[in-house]
């Protein structure tokens, strides 16, 4: 078994964990000391992300080193680094542990891409129902500056960092990094079309770098342990370790820090194995967003880019949502329709109208009132939503339908011909497929 909790989670069972002292007592802050006092040269830093092999954890797994230069540092004008801290996506609840738990790691690891970067601002942008993490970073900002490790002149070296947290209002969108760059602008957050991209056309149109928390409270580790010994910890083209979030029809779900290129049975096994001994049905591997994998190509998955790539799907933010044998594929779907009905900006036309249409197939075949031909319409109609789009939320729709019809399309025939009737529920009577899924909507939808 793969040891656990090396680099973003590494401070976890220290007590009072997200404090000054307890991260300098495991040697924190000692990578961005070392930097301004030597005042690196920020090219050899790229360097060493690159030889890391640290991809972005942010769902698109960028190369972060190759990210990094892509910023003209010498211009003279404003630069910025934003963190994406809105970690919105269904299944995913890693960086919540970060913010709360190491948010020191993070600041330092913002502080160094910004240096990096030339940047004297960096935004920290927190979804809007992270009020303890905000509280946690705010008091990590405001002691770290205490310190002077931030601020004017950090420690005497003529570098000047200012960090601000900024709590979003509460959108899926946000996430998205252009539609948070108008966010923090103040106006509604949308994304934006590409090109120019945020490296040069960024925040108040200034060059700007965006990445995740997860792979930026990895640097300090990366340069204070060497990009060699990170990089091996993973596999050959993605260094490091990926906290994976395991949920769904497992007895222990629970958020696994374990080296890239752990055997997805492992994961498993760590959380507790497939509840009441059923067997596994399906694996989403990378949050909601991303396509599904039958429980036969998941066994010998290893949990890193490529081979996850090569089961047809996506790493994605590390979101592992487990089904068993009991779970009905066309309520899961509907379920997760749901919620990307609800979060489509509107911007786009065929996410904005698809989205809905999408979920209204779906919650009619439940209800029993769907017509014959309707598995091709919303097949159809999402496969028609994929590439059409300002931004990759138009994916999110179309690929977790087109990935369930494809793989479970029986299901989808059968509860049409069966006026709702589930097959699952006709094969197990009394299983409990509800269990996954996202209550507070069925609560809503009755009011
Ligand atoms: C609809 C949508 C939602 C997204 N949500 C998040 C999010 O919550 N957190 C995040 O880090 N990236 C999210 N992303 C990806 C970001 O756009 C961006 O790729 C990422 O922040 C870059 O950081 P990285 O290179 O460190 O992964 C989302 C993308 C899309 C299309």
């Amino acid at each position: 078994m793969n040891s656990l909790n090396q680099v973003c989670l590494r401070n976890t069972d220290t007590d009072q964990s997200w404090t000054l002292e307890a991260y300098e007592s495991i040697g924190g802050y000692s990578a961005w000391r070392k930097i301004l006092k030597e005042k690196t040269d920020p090219n050899l830093i790229i360097e060493q992300i690159k030889k890391s092999g640290l991809r972005g954890r942010g769902g698109a797994g960028f190369a972060t080193g190759l990210k990094w230069s892509f910023v003209d540092r010498d211009n003279p004008t404003q630069k910025y680094l934003v963190c994406n801290s809105d970690e919105g996506e269904p299944g995913t609840c890693k960086d919540t542990l970060i913010l709360t738990l190491n948010p020191h790691q993070l600041i330092e690891g913002i502080a160094i891409c910004a240096y990096v970067m030339g940047a004297t601002k960096a935004y920290n942008y927190l979804r809007g129902e992270f009020i303890l993490h905000y509280k946690r970073c705010e008091a990590a900002i405001k002691e770290a500056t205490e310190k002077n490790l931030l601020g004017a002149d950090c420690l005497g070296s003529g570098v000047d960092i200012e960090i601000f947290n900024v709590l979003g209002a509460g959108s899926y969108i946000v996430g998205e990094e252009t539609a948070m760059l108008e966010s923090l602008e103040g106006k509604r957050g949308m994304p934006r079309y590409k090109p120019p991209f945020p490296a040069m056309h960024g925040l108040y149109g200034k060059p700007t770098t965006i990445n995740n928390t997860e792979t930026l409270a990895s640097v300090p580790v990366i340069l204070e342990k060497g990009a060699d010994w990170f990089a091996e910890l993973g596999t050959e083209r993605s260094g490091g370790t990926k906290i994976f979030c395991i949920s769904g029809h497992v007895n222990k779900p629970g958020v696994f820090e374990v080296p890239l290129g752990t055997p997805f049975k492992d994961l498993l096994e760590m959380a507790g194995g497939i509840r009441q001994g059923r067997k596994l049905k399906a694996v989403i591997p990378g949050g909601t967003s991303m396509k599904l994998i039958n429980a036969n190509d998941s066994l010998d998955m290893k949990m890193d880019y490529s081979d996850i790539a090569s089961k047809g799907s996506a790493l994605g933010s590390g979101g592992v949502i487990i089904m068993d044998d009991s779970t009905c594929m066309v309520q899961a779907l509907c379920h997760m329709m749901r919620f990307y009905e609800e979060e489509s900006c509107g911007q786009c036309t065929p996410c904005r109208e698809g989205s809905g249409w999408v979920y209204g197939i779906l919650k009619d075949m439940l209800a029993g009132k769907a017509k014959p031909g309707d598995v091709d319409e919303l097949y159809r109609v999402a496969k028609n939503i994929e590439g059409r789009t300002i931004c990759a939320f138009g994916e999110a729709i179309s690929w977790p339908v087109t990935s369930f019809v494809d793989l479970f399309r029986e299901e989808f025939e059968f509860i049409v011909a069966n006026n709702g009737k589930s097959m699952v529920e006709s094969k197990l009577p009394g299983a409990n497929h509800l269990a996954f899924g996202w209550p507070a909507y069925e609560q809503r939808d009755k009011l």
